[in-house]
């Protein structure tokens, strides 16, 4: 099979969705890689290290589009990226549609097979393709909560960890999975007070083993929720209710139980934000604030950190590139059930539940949607 690797080209995305090495691995298999001039930059990756592997580079995304048929990419397709898109393509990338139905209708409208690495599963019923960013995210989520807090930038001015003699910041994470397990442990290790909440009980039975005694672990209801929430420095968002979108647990009322210039940090905002008050940003301008509270919601956060997030993205993608190329769409889902649960759009239809009932359209079989196409 012809693979196609264009450059990112969302705001502030570095990353890329295949290194040298995947280009050996598919190489050696039998099939062909053209990877966009300049791809790999952002991660350090030349040129010239691609060709070393076998790939052949290419000008521009349209060359790209033009010669491959599988297209695998990092974030969601960007309008110029749709307009290239043909019902011979099979895209595998980040797409969290859910939260955005006008990319959806794009992608319908293209006629192409879409695949997000975001609703795959494993055998287990986890998302092997969102852990790895989520690990990445969670450790920046912190990272970042605990430079947001400080004065010069609009925080309380207070650090995470206290000093001697001084307490600790409280910081909550609301969602105690991939990301929020990352976002405790890097808050512990900075030595802040941690609760982390969650509704799935053992899940948190997992954590309260996982942070022997260091963190509280509590059941997350509203009440639970709010009666915390005025002694929080830094709240961190990481929901996640799979391919839906994401549910709201800080209401704009409950900012006014805050402390001011407390700092909320929204991870959950690229499945369309967990506070009522999320909207997202970027990392060039990732904060605003809202009746006193900073909010950060940056939706691409793993793209700060190319070196780290591409090779910690490909070493997961890569299995799943390979069958792809190797079996086909069809033959690849056939042997794979939790990959078949990655098809979100094929041949116009919406293929994948909780998109569909986000986006309001109806849902159609994927054997039935695939039926016609030659992926
Ligand atoms: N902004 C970014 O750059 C970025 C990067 C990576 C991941 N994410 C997002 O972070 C979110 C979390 O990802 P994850 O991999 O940790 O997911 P996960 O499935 O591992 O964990 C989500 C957790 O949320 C819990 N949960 C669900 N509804 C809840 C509720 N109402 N109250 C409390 N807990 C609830 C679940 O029980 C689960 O433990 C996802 O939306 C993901 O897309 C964002």
């Amino acid at each position: 099979m012809k693979v196609g690797v264009p450059t990112e080209v969302k705001l502030d995305e570095y990353r890329v969705a295949l290194t040298p090495a995947g280009v050996r691995e598919l190489v050696d298999a039998g099939h062909q890689v053209f990877v966009q001039s300049g791809a790999g930059v952002g991660s350090s990756i030349t040129d010239d290290a691609y060709a070393a592997q076998g790939a052949t580079v290419l000008p521009d995304a349209g060359a790209v589009f033009g010669e491959a048929e599988l297209i695998v990419k990092v974030k969601e397709p960007q309008p110029l990226e749709v307009s290239l898109l043909e019902p011979r393509h099979t895209l595998f990338t980040y797409l969290h549609l859910a939260a955005d139905p006008e990319l959806t209708h794009g992608l319908m409208a293209s006629g192409a097979t879409c695949i997000a690495y975001e609703t795959v599963e494993d055998a287990r019923g986890r998302l092997p393709l969102l852990a790895p960013m989520s690990e990445v995210a969670g450790k920046i989520a912190t990272q970042a909560g605990a430079f947001m807090l400080e004065k010069p930038l609009g925080g309380r001015g207070i650090l995470l960890g206290g000093v001697p003699g001084v307490a600790a910041a409280n910081v909550m994470v609301i969602g105690g999975g991939v990301v929020g397990m990352q976002a405790a442990f890097i808050a512990l290790g900075m030595e802040a007070t941690v609760y982390v909440f969650d509704r799935n009980i053992d899940r948190l039975r997992e954590l309260d083993i996982a942070f022997g005694g260091r963190a509280d672990t509590c059941f997350a209801s509203t009440l639970s929720i709010e009666e915390r929430l005025p002694d929080m420095d830094l709240v961190i968002g990481a929901v996640l209710v799979h391919g839906a979108r994401a549910p709201r647990v800080i209401t704009r009322a409950q900012l006014g139980l805050m402390k001011p210039q407390a700092v909320l940090v929204d991870v959950s905002i690229d499945q369309g934000g967990c506070f009522e008050t999320s909207r997202p940003t970027t990392h060039s301008d990732p904060t605003y604030e809202v009746d006193g509270i900073t909010h950060y919601c940056v939706t691409n956060m793993p793209g700060a950190v190319p070196i780290t997030s591409t090779y910690a993205l490909t070493n997961a993608t890569m299995p799943y590139v390979l069958h792809l190329a190797s079996a086909g769409v069809r033959g690849a889902i056939a042997e794979n059930p939790g990959l078949r649960l990655g098809v979100n759009v094929a041949s116009g239809n919406v293929t994948y539940e909780p998109v569909a009932v986000a986006t309001d359209v109806e849902c159609v079989d994927v054997d039935v949607a695939l039926a016609g196409v030659g992926v």
